[in-house]
């Protein structure tokens, strides 16, 4: 059976994963947060001191997997479940710099479209209708002002203790921007065949049934 795949392409903080968990809930469709599996890949590298040269030939002792829990995505190193381990500052600016690596997508590459061949997925990431799922029945790509991204992440962090400051984390999405866009293998970028979506002043409802819309209108309605 054909399956109907969603690729949702944007920034850091555009609101792409509470978004994409929000309206996949509402459709029936598996959630898949694709930079959970490259900041799990910067976990093991960080927590081993790998240098980066020697980051492909350590890639095969990672195993990194996939698990939906109660339809919640978990990522796995081993039988460890790093989920939570994988959301620091310091993890976010490994990934955005390990994830230029292209041994580290080429590993990552067949757990994403395993994925998708076998469930309606709502996939994020910055590559996804552009490499992923080229054939993706619908492609997003969101983005909102980096201020404004800066400030929602901020919001998020401080009710956590020792939580970074406006300027440091507006100046982290700065790089990783930069870093997203301007690496040789899989650049963040549209596709040109993705529909392009500002959240920028819409809250999370708004954005969310914008999405949603789309989705339905270019499924018909859901139907594959
Ligand atoms: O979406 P995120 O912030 O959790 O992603 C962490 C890093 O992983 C991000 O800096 C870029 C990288 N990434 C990627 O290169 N390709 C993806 N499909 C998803 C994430």
């Amino acid at each position: 059976m054909k399956t109907i795949n969603v690729a949702i392409d944007g920034p850091a903080g555009a609101g792409k994963s509470s978004i994409a968990k929000a309206v996949s809930a509402e459709l029936g469709y598996i959630y898949v947060d694709t930079g959970a599996l490259y900041r799990a890949v910067a976990l093991f590298v960080t927590e081993n001191n790998i240098p980066d040269e020697d980051i492909a030939e350590s890639l095969g002792k990672a195993e990194v997997s996939l698990k939906f829990i109660g339809g919640a995505q978990r990522v796995f190193l081993g039988d460890r479940d790093v989920s939570d381990l994988i959301r620091t500052p310091e993890i976010s600016m490994a990934a955005s710099r390990t994830s230029s690596i292209p041994a580290v997508r080429a590993y990552l590459f067949e757990t994403q479209q395993k994925i998708a061949r076998e469930n309606n997925v709502i996939m994020d990431g910055r590559d996804i209708g552009t490499v992923v799922l080229p054939n993706a029945d619908v492609k997003i790509f969101l983005t909102a002002s980096a201020e404004e991204r800066a400030m929602r992440r901020y919001k998020e962090l401080s009710e956590k203790p020792g939580c970074p400051c406006y300027e440091e984390i507006l100046s982290d999405i700065i790089e990783r921007d930069h870093n997203d866009m301007n690496r040789k293998t899989a650049p963040l970028k549209q596709a040109e065949d993705a529909v392009l979506v500002d959240t920028t002043g819409m809250n999370l409802e708004e954005s969310s049934a914008v999405i949603k819309k789309i989705i339905l209108e270019k499924t018909n309605g859901g139907e594959a």
